[in-house]
């Protein structure tokens, strides 16, 4: 079965007005995947504030709740997590359908390899062409048994295991959702596992495991743990997403005029590689108020049109903004001169080849762009009109309907459905900024 296919849905973007005023972006999609797995599994009751309401997050919660969590909902953005302990979860009567949702299947293929009962992991058409040996690999090498379809792509068959080893690793790809998958599996494996990369990630996993009273130590590009143990329930308040805030960042910096304040926007310094780049590019931002919510730096991003240089994004900033190069090359095209992204391959596995559909896009609106297999060389000039093919991928969608902002005509932006995936209301939230957007 695939689920979470949507019917296609299309936007049409025209220039718009200054893009003025403030705003809260929903929930961190990260944090929100955590805070349910995490909570399912303590021993009591969890709560979360500002959890992301989105199809992705929600189609975690609803995996728990297929595996016999009780998740209450009191209200937007709550969650009340009745965690079921370590080893409390039930078989799920049919296969979990992960959506759209990379992390969800991925985190969820390490905490299941270690379940007594058997599990299948489905997603929709984009996850389902994801690669999955990343994880299944060195799974297997904790003695995981999990079969995937031909090519190493979903769905996965998760079979009962009750005797997972702890190992240590070096992983070869940069992967929060790797590392988060080999520490969930860890937590019932026997001995120690410790993972090692090639460059940091995002540490929500480690840091979350660290805040239920889980012995753990971790450091930039290194975790270790030990299996066996409990995790106690916690109060959660999620951040607002950076990668939703990208949007908006790039927007108010590229439409003269702007002036955007964004609130309460979580800057683990992990995510935060847009802003070194934008301001290296010549952008205006500044954070306001920086403080730290429920053990993460969070701060208000007060954002001014600037005018932008092209610059060659440093190949040791790409982890930190994996999730922000379709915004990044619409701020490349606006740029005077040329920008050169390298050292992104990881683009072209993600909920599509971001860099092919990304080139292909800006192309048709008239910008001169050089793909690489590890990247692009975009150069900088001005919006045409035209017609563009997200191809489902929310964040592509969301990128051009910020480059059309500056567009000489309209675009037309196909198959958007997918922005429910990470940013439900993102059509009516950037109109009440000045955008100009309507859906067909
Ligand atoms: C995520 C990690 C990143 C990112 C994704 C969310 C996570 O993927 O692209 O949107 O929550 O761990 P990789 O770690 O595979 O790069």
């Amino acid at each position: 079965m695939n689920g979470g296919d949507h019917a296609s849905l299309d936007w049409i973007a025209s220039p718009g007005a200054p893009i003025r005023g403030e705003l809260r972006v929903p929930g961190d999609k990260s944090v929100s995947h955590r805070a349910i797995m995490l909570g399912a599994l303590a021993d009591g009751i969890s709560e979360v504030q500002g959890f992301l309401e989105g199809e992705d997050t929600r189609a975690t919660a609803a995996a728990f709740a297929a595996m016999g969590v009780r998740i209450e909902v009191p209200g937007d953005g709550k969650r009340i997590i009745h965690g079921v302990g370590l080893h409390g979860l039930k078989a799920p009567a049919r296969a979990i359908d992960c959506g759209n949702a990379g992390t969800g299947m991925r985190l969820l293929a390490g905490l299941l390899a270690g379940q007594a009962f058997d599990s299948e992991l489905v997603g929709d058409a984009s996850l389902s062409r994801r690669p999955m040996r990343r994880v299944t690999e060195p799974l297997a090498l904790m003695g995981a048994r999990i079969d995937t379809a031909d090519g190493g792509v979903p769905p996965l068959r998760i079979n009962a295991n009750n005797g997972l080893q702890g190992i240590e690793i070096s992983t070869s790809v940069a992967s929060a959702q790797v590392k988060s998958a080999l520490l969930l599996a860890g937590l019932y494996a026997s001995g120690t596992t410790e993972i090692r990369e090639p460059h940091p990630t995002r540490d929500y996993t480690e840091r979350m495991l660290a805040a239920m009273g889980w012995p753990i130590e971790f450091s930039p590009g290194f975790a270790r743990l030990q299996g066996g143990g409990q995790l106690n329930p916690v109060r959660i308040n999620v951040p607002a997403d950076f990668s939703s805030a990208a949007f908006f960042i790039v927007a108010a910096t590229v439409v003269p005029g702007s002036e955007l304040l964004l609130k309460g926007v979580g800057l683990n310094p992990r995510r935060t590689g847009l802003l070194d780049a934008l301001k290296a590019m010549g952008a205006d931002i500044t954070v306001v108020n920086p403080r730290e919510e429920g053990g993460e730096p969070v701060g208000d991003l007060r954002v001014r049109s600037a005018a932008l240089n092209g610059i060659e994004v440093p190949v040791a900033l790409v982890p930190d903004m994996i999730d922000e190069f379709p915004a990044l090359f619409v701020a490349a095209a606006t740029a005077e001169g040329v920008t050169r992204v390298r050292g992104a391959a990881e683009l072209r596995v993600k909920e599509s080849d971001r860099i092919a559909l990304m080139a292909e896009g800006l192309r048709s609106l008239g910008i001169r762009v050089e793909e690489t297999p590890d990247g692009a060389d975009i150069h900088g000039g001005s919006f045409q009109g035209g017609e563009i093919d997200s191809g489902g991928d929310h964040r592509i969608a969301m990128s051009f309907v910020v480059a059309a902002q500056l567009a000489k005509e309209s675009v037309q932006i196909r198959d958007c459905a997918n922005v429910a995936t990470s940013f439900p209301g993102f059509a009516a939230t950037a109109r009440s900024l000045g955008l100009k957007l309507s859906i067909e």
